[in-house]
């Protein structure tokens, strides 16, 4: 279980995180929902060790994980993708994310190999195995990190606004992956995003961020019928009351 306790993080006066509780399960798809500047990619930060909260606790299976690097938390087991996703750009595809291998700590080298394979197949980037990353267009960038994302074996995996500028169908065949890829590799996949149709579609339980914290947690289907998220997303007028 990963729990965080009591999380601030400030940015001068503004406070980007005020006091988030929220667990995360070892298994499972829970989506965080809410409109920009919520908060949401500043909690990953501070999960995965990029920011370093100003105060509260961050526990891994009993754990407590807040001073780690994020190369120790990575080892761990706690993983994520980027919004704007930056692979090393005259490395091919492949060794891309054969990095993130590299970042778990195995070092099998036949492991890694076969992680490197399926993870490609699983992704559908086998085919592109040998581009260079830096030809990758936007779609095949954000697949790419999502493969060294999770050739770290990750337990937890935070997948931070990949739906963002998506076409309908699109959003429906990366809802099905993200599924896919929790099934098959067997992690907590924490899916980041404000993308309402591709939430709907996970059919996950959904947690909605408003201004540094959890308001709410539910199904999706709670979630739309809930009347404070009806006026965070849509305004005071569309509330029934
Ligand atoms: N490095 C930073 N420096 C200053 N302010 C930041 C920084 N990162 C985020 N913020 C601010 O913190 C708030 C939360 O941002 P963010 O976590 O990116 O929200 P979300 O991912 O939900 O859109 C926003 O007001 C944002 O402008
Ligand atoms: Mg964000």
């Amino acid at each position: 279980m990963l729990v965080t306790k009591g999380i601030w993080k400030n940015f001068g006066k503004l406070s980007a995180l005020k006091d988030v509780n929220i667990e995360f399960k070892e298994k499972g798809i829970i989506a965080i929902i809410g409109p920009n500047g919520a908060g949401k990619t500043t909690l990953v930060n501070v999960i995965t060790g990029a920011l370093r909260e100003d105060s509260g606790k961050i526990n891994l299976d009993g754990k407590e994980i807040n001073r780690l690097p994020p190369h120790a938390r990575i080892r761990m087991g706690i993983s994520r993708t980027f919004q704007i996703p930056r692979p090393f750009s005259n490395l091919t595809v492949l060794e891309n994310i054969r990095i993130g291998s590299l970042f778990s700590g195995n070092s099998n080298k036949r492991e890694i190999e076969e992680d490197t394979e399926r993870i490609m197949k699983l992704l559908g980037i086998k085919s592109i195995e040998g581009k260079q990353a830096g030809k990758l267009n936007t779609e095949e960038r954000r697949l790419v990190d999502l493969g060294r994302a999770l050739a770290s074996r990750p337990k937890y995996i935070f997948i931070d606004e990949m739906g963002a500028g998506l076409a309908e169908g699109e959003v429906i065949s990366l809802s099905k992956l993200i599924k896919k890829i929790q099934i098959e590799e067997e992690m907590s996949l924490i899916y980041v995003g404000h993308v309402m149709k591709l939430v709907k579609e996970l059919e996950s339980p959904v947690a909605v961020f408003s201004e540094g914290s959890p308001i709410f947690q539910g199904s999706f289907e709670e979630v739309i019928s809930n009347d404070e998220i009806i006026k965070l997303y849509l305004g005071d007028r569309y509330a029934k009351n």
